[in-house]
């Protein structure tokens, strides 16, 4: 059964609370090749994962699979390095989980990071994505099971997962650090396997922009949570059907490669909103 314990998140928090001296305000979470920013949080405690009660661990290449608490352009902030995926065969619950004790330990905002492939025609390899909204095509939810009302209410509110307020800052320091952002439509599915091309073309017509394998069920026990969440997709490769050539997840470690001081400079202005 899909269902949080409190009991759990507790003890995780309390241990995580055993190693550090200070309380985060923000929680991050980075996609495939963009865990780089875990490299400028300054002073930080690592916590490795397997040594966190409860915790799930991180099996994909280029996720390290540890925690790291300290500060980034002078926050307070706990750092995912490494996350869970669905298609790792973990539930929702648990790719949700670091997110409740992220909210445990203090963090009150979120900001969840992805690669994703290009659904928008108009879109490039490259670009940074404002997360506007989600679509879960994952067919699961990490609520699913019994409420416990300690954690938040039993129907949460969807209408504006993604902050206005946060997606407006973040369009505010790009433009101060002189690029643009696109805003759009996330849609999850579980994967592994990339999409078809008529799969791509469905996704379109439904109104999707972006297309990737994380960050809803994250989202869906943040907002549960009563956490702020802002949301960046680094479009890593057009979609299939897109462009005539096939997809790799080398080509995703390469781009975000290509982009990551724009997205440094990006998530290290937004941390002190
Ligand atoms: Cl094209 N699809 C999915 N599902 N995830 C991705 C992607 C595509 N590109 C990067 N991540």
């Amino acid at each position: 059964m899909e269902a949080i314990k409190a009991t759990h998140i507790n003890e995780a928090a309390a241990y995580i609370n055993s190693k550090i001296s200070i309380k985060p305000e923000v929680g991050l979470i980075m996609g495939s090749g963009l865990g780089i920013l875990g490299d400028y949080i300054e002073n930080p405690v690592t916590i490795p994962y397997h040594d966190i009660p409860h915790f799930p661990i991180s099996t994909v290449e280029g996720h390290a699979g540890e925690l790291l608490i300290g500060t980034l352009s002078g926050r307070p902030v706990v750092l995912m390095r490494g996350r869970f995926h669905m298609y790792e065969g973990y539930g929702p619950d648990l790719t949700a989980f670091p997110v409740r004790v992220m909210k445990a330990i203090g963090a009150a905002k979120l900001i969840v990071t992805n690669a994703a492939g290009g659904v928008n025609t108009s879109y490039n390899p490259g670009d940074l994505m404002l997360i506007s909204d989600h679509i879960n095509f994952q067919g699961r939810n990490p609520l699913v099971g019994p409420n416990d009302p300690e954690l938040g209410v039993r129907f949460p509110d969807m209408s504006q997962p993604y902050s206005k307020r946060l997606r407006e800052l973040a369009a505010g320091v790009a433009k101060e650090q002189g690029f643009s952002l696109q805003e759009g439509v996330y849609l999850a599915v579980i994967g592994p396997s990339y999409e078809t091309p008529a799969e791509i073309r469905m996704m379109r017509i439904l109104g999707a922009d972006a297309v990737g394998m994380s960050t809803v069920s994250e989202v869906i026990a943040a907002k549960h949570s009563g956490m702020e969440v802002l949301g960046i997709s680094c479009v890593s490769n057009m979609a299939s059907g897109i462009l005539d050539q096939p997809l790799s997840h080398d080509e995703v470690m390469e781009t975000t490669e290509r982009v990551k001081s724009q997205f440094l400079g990006l998530v290290q202005g937004v941390v002190t909103l």
